[in-house]
Formats: structure tokens, sequence, C-alpha cells
């Protein structure tokens, strides 16, 4: 059996992904523009926007928040919220403030770093600001809407002169909610994820909706079913979305979120899953050759076995001496299964070299590499010269 090599798997990969983007191109732009989208992959909504403005016009910019149920841990009481008027709270784990309002996080140290959702950073349109006070550093965002959400958090930096190193295990974090009453989900630049589901790795299904009490489901499109949450298969945090722990091909499809809260019910952006049999590990090539040293005229045979996993593709490449003058390379590929065992599959590859030279001399190396990663076995082969016959 000639087995599906990488080239194939990456090309199957290709062509699933244009096939969906075929399949979705009435709705989106699935070229070039999406990927463009995908480097900002935040951007604010026109109703966030409206939001703000209506939020502006009343002059309403202050905080309302309440702390969440779960107690700062240890470590994070060195951040606090700023509420008006000097008035401080510790936070929690996470905090809620609302859609338009200002979030003021003070953390203490001198000097301290601080760390925002990455679309924040990338995106400075000039509406955050860090200062740093003799015993403090304040983080202020305003004009907030519900793509902001996500995790913020500050780090005492030890400086020794101009030495200065960031101590992220100290690092105070908390994960804020801007509940939007436009917008359950933080908004998505893109109508559609592509999510590759790996065997044996969590996938992740972010759908981040901007408020903690919002009841988000998952469902699939076709056929149209809302798919159970029990915590073990898949399991659901109102910070990091769904989690699929262990991935099986059923899992494959598009799949979207929904989220409802009080009289309004929103779906996500399209998660479109597909299964990729993953390896555990970058294959490990064992390396034989007929003979390690053959007279000029015989025949050469390198074999290079790889024991891995089933339906999980290998590619073995070679390298070898004869490779500079142009020998041309002959080799013979199989893949079969372990005998006695169900996961268990043997890719080999042989290189034949026939009537050495002395330019074949050397060292064969194959390369055997599966999506995780390459290893390579060598292994030297000597030309012998027949002795000269003797004159007695
Ligand atoms: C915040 O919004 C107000 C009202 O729309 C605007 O005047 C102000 O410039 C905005 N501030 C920033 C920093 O974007
Ligand atoms: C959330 O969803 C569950 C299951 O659909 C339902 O039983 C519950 O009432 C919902 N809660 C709210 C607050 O909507």
């Amino acid at each position: 059996m000639i087995g599906m090599n990488l080239y194939r798997l990456k090309w199957k990969l290709v062509l699933s992904v244009l096939l969906i983007c075929i399949v979705i191109s009435e709705l989106a732009h699935c070229d070039k523009e999406a990927q463009e989208q995908r480097k900002s992959p935040r951007k604010k909504s026109k109703s966030a926007k409206t939001t703000l403005a209506k939020v502006a016009k009343k002059g309403v910019m202050t905080v309302k928040s309440k702390p969440m149920v779960n107690p700062p841990t240890q470590g994070q009481i060195l951040l606090t919220q700023v509420l008006n008027r000097g008035k401080f709270i510790k936070v929690g784990e996470s905090i809620s403030v609302n859609a338009g309002a200002t979030l003021e996080l003070r953390c203490r140290g001198k000097p301290v770093q601080w760390s925002v959702p990455s679309y924040l950073e990338e995106d400075d349109d000039g509406r955050l600001r860090f200062v740093q006070h003799e015993k403090y550093g304040v983080l202020t965002l305003v004009n907030t809407t519900g793509a902001d959400t996500g995790e913020y958090s500050c780090y005492p930096v030890f400086c020794e002169d101009t030495d200065c190193r960031k101590n992220y295990e100290k690092a105070a974090k908390v994960f804020v909610f801007f509940p939007d009453p436009q917008e359950l989900f933080v908004p998505s630049a893109d109508y559609y994820e592509v999510i590759k589901l790996r065997t044996n790795w969590p996938t992740r299904l972010p759908c981040q909706v901007t408020s903690p009490a919002a009841n988000v489901t998952l469902h699939r499109e076709f056929p149209p079913v809302e798919l159970a949450v029990d915590g073990t298969e898949i399991s659901f945090d109102v910070k990091k979305g769904f989690t699929i722990h262990r991935p099986r091909p059923y899992h494959a499809g598009a799949l979207y979120c929904v989220a409802s809260l009080g009289g309004l019910r929103q779906s996500s952006t399209k998660y479109m899953l597909i299964y990729v049999n993953y390896p555990m590990a970058p294959p490990t090539p064992v390396i034989q050759a007929s003979s390690s040293s053959l007279a000029i005229g015989e025949n050469l045979r390198v074999i290079c076995t790889v024991m891995g996993e089933r339906n999980v593709a290998v590619e073995i490449t070679w390298e070898y001496p004869g490779q500079q003058i142009g020998r041309p390379q002959y080799t013979l590929e199989s893949i079969n299964p372990v005998t006695g065992s169900t996961t268990g599959q043997q890719t080999q590859s042989t290189l034949l070299v026939d009537e050495m030279r002395d330019v074949d001399q050397g060292v064969y190396t194959c390369t055997a590499e599966n999506l995780q990663g390459s290893k390579s076995a060598s292994i030297t082969v000597k030309v012998l010269h027949k002795a000269k016959p003797t004159k007695p």
C-alpha cells in the first residue's frame, strides 16, 4: 500500500479550505481580505460605537461595576480598580465595566508594566493611557466597547542600574468584561474562522462574550442541533469559550455559539472545524544498510524505517554522497500496518544504489517528517577497492 504523503495531506487541507471558501464566498470575501482582516482581529462594531455615542451624550462616563463572586487569589492584591473620585476596590478574577465607561486600574509598584488584550496593543487609537506615579502605575482606557473585553495585567519590573527585568510570575491579572447592551459577543472582523481539530489537542472555540451573565450555547449548522456541553467532552468557560477536550472526526464541521441575555439572542462568528489526524511526536527513523562496506560494482540497499501511528502521514527524504554528481535517486516506499497492533503503522523507504563507485562512499541520511516535525538518521558506507592481484 503506497501511503498518502505529507504533500498530499497538505493539499487536502488546502483543498478543503478552498472548498469552504467557495461555499462561503457569497457571505464573505474569502481570500486576501479575510487574511488581512485576521491581522487586526477585532474591529469596533458600529453598534458598539452608537452605544458609546449615546452614553457620551448622556454624559454617563462613570464606572458602574460589580466585583464578581470569585475572591481575589494571592498575588492579585496589588491591583485595584479606581472608581469615581479616589474610591478603590480590590479586583477579583474578573470585573464588569459597562461599555462606554472608563476603565481605570491602579497597580502598586515602581515601575510596573501592563499587558492588555492584543488588539488594543496593536491598534493604538489614543483611548489607552499608562501613567507611572511614584508608588504605582495607572492604566486608563476611555470610550470602551465590548471589543475591549479580555485580560488586563500588571507586573513589577526590577531594575539594577539600566538592566531591567520583568517579573511575569508576580503579575496581577483581572479579566474585564465590558457588557454592551447591543453586542453579546466580542465583535470579530471575520465571518468565519477555520480551526484545526488535532487529535489529542484540546480545541478552543473562543466565542468571547462581553457579559458574564450571558447564557451561551454551542450549535452545529448541518444538521442544525445544539451540542451537549457536559463539562467533560466539551466544556464552557465564560472567559475562554468552549473547549473540545479530545477532538474526534465527528466534531468536524461548521459550529457557532449563541448567546442570550434578557430579550437579546445573538450568534457568534462561525467556526469551521477541520479534523487533522495529528501525530503525538515527530517520527523517529531507523536506518540500516545492506552492508556497511561494499566492493566497487556491488549494489547497495539502504532502508529507512519509521514506526508511527496509523493514518498519520510521514514523508521520508534522502541525502547521499552520489547526489552531488547527479546520481539519480531510486527509492521504494511502503506503508504497512504493524501486525498485532490496531494503532501502529510502519513507513519505509528503501534507497537503491546500483553498481557502487568511489563517489558513493560516505554518509547516507534519511529524514522523516510529519506534522509535528522531523528527525534524521545516518549511516556511513565504505567502498572497498579489490586488492590488486599480486604477482607471485
Ligand atoms: C471619547 O469619546 C468622546 C465623545 O465621543 C470624544 O470626544 C473623545 O475624543 C473620545 N476620546 C478618545 C481618547 O478617543
Ligand atoms: C440558560 O439556558 C438554560 C438552558 O437552555 C436555561 O435553562 C436557563 O433558563 C437559561 N438562563 C437564562 C438566564 O437565560
